[in-house]
Order: structure tokens, then C-alpha cells, then sequence
């Protein structure tokens, strides 16, 4: 029997680490040998003192609530390591109203926009951006309007273009700093704007912040929950996953307005039912040894990010070293005329290499191709050997 997927299937584009994934195993099964730097999932392992922890706590016979819901036997320790987080990294007090614990921050964007969004309602997103928001939108029933990054605006939106329209229908707005997949850091100037303009139209304001600890040179991210009242027309996502080399875990937390974090909630407890303890225990530790174990990880990208930025720029690229992601922005060679899946297809042919088009991310990032950091040393030296042999 064929089953037709619901009408709203159809109006997501194809999702595109999909269609690359098999592309990839044709190619190596036909005996290519490939190396793909596309996707931002870390390669080292977790950190150590959490997975004991989560070991700890999954063998702690004296838990009668181990193998529980998470829901239904939450873990204190977790949202108070978030709260203690805030206060040491960004000096932000929350309350505990102020605090919601996700699996991660993927399936917090979407469930948001179910809590929030009725059929028809407007979100604004960026363009190039991460596609989730859309897809929150989208799942809702509401619909996306794409603000522009610009490398001329050093990505950042211009609010000046959002039209008059759009500021009175828009019920969300999404920005994330340090941003996938333009790498483009922002300072506390540009949230008080932002926290302005979502006061003054009635915007809530949705700031993921899924990479603010993957930063360097002295660059210290903020949070947009600094700027003063932005607990009232903002919600932040955090999330473990790059942050401590978390991905699979699905840990995280939403933090600000508490009726957003309510209607959040909601969609939660009819949807999942929290996250293993065991997980929450250790995430919890994760975020009390940050400050020690966050240099480390960054290390290693650090000395990635200065070997393909030295590698494209002695090619003739003119790159900046990004102060923060863990990813490479560059825009595509004159020749292909700002094609980047051309580019992109051209590189996997004569080189193996995968990089990601910047057209997948929005239109506005058509014209660059992004690199992920997320791949051994040797992986990155053998791509950048090749690219620089063959391009
Ligand atoms: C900008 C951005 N936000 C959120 C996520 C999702 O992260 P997670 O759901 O693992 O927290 C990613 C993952 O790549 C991302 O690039």
C-alpha cells in the first residue's frame, strides 16, 4: 500500500545533507575515495568527566528514578547548572520560570513554532541561514519572510529592510550568532537593536546560540539576554552540541520569556517526555566544567580554522580568520560566476572533496561555499593537499 505523506511534507525543500549522504556512498562504493568536509558534527568525542558522569548516573542503583521519563522525574541539577551558567558566562540571572530543558536546540525550534504560531502567522528568518527555522514555521502552518545577510553588512540583518508589513504581521524572529553558515559574530550593540525592534512590534525575538562557545582570538560571544529586559521579547536556544562535542546527546535549553518557554513546554509534555536522566545528570556537568573543558575543544579547531584559511588564501582567496563556528565561509572562485553547486560539483569530481553550496543555506548564500572543521587533522590536510593540487 502506498501511503501519500501529508501536504506539508511537500512544502519543505529537500532537506540537503540527505541527498548528499548518497551521493557520498555511491561515489565510495564505485571505489572513490571521499573526503567530506560538508556537515558540522564533531569528530572528537565528549569530553571525559561527562561521559563518567553519565555512566555515574545510569548505573546508580540508589536512583529509583534512573530508567524513568525525564519528564516525569526531571532533574533539578540541570536547569541549575544552566541557571549558574548563565550567571559565570554572561553574568544573565534567570529565574527558574526563565528555564526549559530541550533535546537540543533542533527540536526546540520546531516545537516553539508549534506553541506559538497559528496557520497563517509570519516568522522572519535569515537568508542564508540554518533551515530549521523555516521548517518550524512551516510545520506550524505559518510562513517565512527571509531578511537578507550581506557580507557588505558583515551578516548581520538590516532591520531598516524589514518592510512596515512585515514588522506588524511577524510574530517570531530568528538570528544566530555566531552564525551557521556565514561564521559572522555580532556584539551586544546589535541585540539592543534587536531587542528594540522586537519590543516596539511585538516581535518575539529568538536568538540560537548554538555555537557561542566555539569562538576565538579573544573573541567572548554574547548572549542576547544580556541587553536589559530582553527576558520579556526573547528566547534563547542553547545547546551542548558543539559546545562540549555533544550531538548525539540531544541536550540543550530554552531560556527567557516565560510564556514562550510555557507554550514550549506544553508542546513538550504532548510530544516527548524529556530527557534521560542519566543525559541531564551529565549535561549538567558538562556545564559546570566549562570553562575548563570548552579551550580545549576549541584548540583543536582553532589550528584546523588557520590551516584551510592559509591553504585558500595561498590559492588566491582573501579570507579573514572567523572569530567564531566551526565552519569556513569563502566565496566561490570568479570562474563559476557565483554557481556555487557548479563549484561544488566541479571540486567532488576532480578532487573528492565535499564542500556545502552556499545556495542550500537561502539564496542570499548563493555565491560562497562553507567548509566544516568538524573532520581530523589529516582528513582536512589530505582536502587541502587537493584542492590545492587540482584547483
Ligand atoms: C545554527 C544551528 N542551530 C542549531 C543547530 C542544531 O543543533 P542541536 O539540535 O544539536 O542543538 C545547528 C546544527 O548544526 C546549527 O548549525
Amino acid at each position: 500500500m502506498e501511503i501519500a505523506p501529508a501536504n506539508r511534507l511537500e512544502k519543505l525543500r529537500p532537506y540537503p545533507f540527505a541527498a548528499l549522504r548518497k551521493r557520498i556512498q555511491a561515489a565510495r562504493a564505485a571505489g572513490k575515495e571521499i573526503l567530506n568536509l560538508g556537515i558540522g558534527d564533531p569528530d572528537r568525542p565528549t569530553p571525559d568527566p561527562v561521559i563518567r558522569e553519565l555512566a555515574r548516573a545510569v548505573r546508580d542503583k540508589g536512583d529509583p528514578n534512573r530508567h524513568r521519563y525525564g519528564c516525569d522525574a526531571p532533574v533539578g541539577q540541570f536547569p541549575q547548572a544552566v541557571r549558574d551558567f548563565y550567571r559565570r558566562r554572561f553574568g544573565v540571572r534567570l529565574g527558574e520560570e526563565n528555564v526549559v530543558a530541550t533535546m537540543g536546540s533542533k527540536d526546540a525550534m520546531v516545537k516553539l513554532c508549534l506553541g506559538l504560531m497559528n496557520p497563517g502567522d509570519l516568522g522572519i528568518a535569515p537568508d542564508p541561514g540554518y533551515p530549521t527555522y523555516n521548517i518550524g514555521h512551516t510545520f506550524a502552518g505559518g510562513v517565512t519572510w527571509y531578511v537578507p545577510l550581506r557580507r557588505e553588512n558583515d551578516f548581520l540583518p538590516d532591520l531598516g529592510e524589514i518592510p512596515s508589513e512585515v514588522r506588524r504581521l511577524a510574530k517570531v524572529m530568528w538570528v544566530n550568532y555566531p552564525n551557521n553558515p556565514t561564521t559572522a559574530v555580532c556584539d551586544l550593540g546589535f541585540y539592543r537593536r534587536l531587542v528594540e525592534f522586537g519590543r516596539r512590534h511585538d516581535v518575539l525575538i529568538i536568538s540560537d546560540l548554538a555555537y557561542s562557545e566555539n569562538t576565538y582570538d579573544g573573541y567572548v560571544a554574547p548572549s542576547l539576554l544580556q541587553v536589559r529586559g530582553a527576558k520579556h521579547v526573547a528566547v534563547e536556544l542553547f545547546s551542548l552540541s558543539k559546545a562540549f562535542c555533544m550531538t548525539g546527546w540531544r541536550i540543550g535549553c530554552a531560556v527567557g520569556n516565560p510564556h514562550a518557554l510555557k507554550a514550549l513546554q506544553t508542546v513538550k509534555e504532548n510530544i516527548d517526555n524529556g530527557t534521560l536522566r542519566a543525559v541531564q545528570f551529565a549535561g549538567a556537568k558538562a556545564l559546570d566544567m566549562a570553562e575548563s573543558l570548552v579551550p580545549k575543544i576549541n584548540a583543536v579547531y582553532r589550528r584546523r580554522r588557520d590551516l584551510v584559511v592559509k591553504t585558500l588564501n595561498s590559492l588566491g582567496w582573501e579570507l579573514e580568520r572567523p572569530k567564531g563556528t566551526i565552519y569556513i565561509w569563502a566565496p566561490v572562485p570568479e570562474r563559476f560566476g557565483g554557481n556555487s553547486a557548479a563549484f561544488a560539483e566541479e571540486l567532488f569530481e576532480r578532487t573528492g572533496v565535499v564542500v556545502t553550496p552556499g545556495a542550500v543555506y537561502g539564496e542570499h548564500g548563493e555565491g560562497f561555499f562553507r567548509i566544516s572543521l568538524t573532520y581530523p587533522d589529516e582528513v582536512l590536510k589530505r582536502a587541502m593537499a587537493r584542492i590545492a593540487e587540482n584547483l
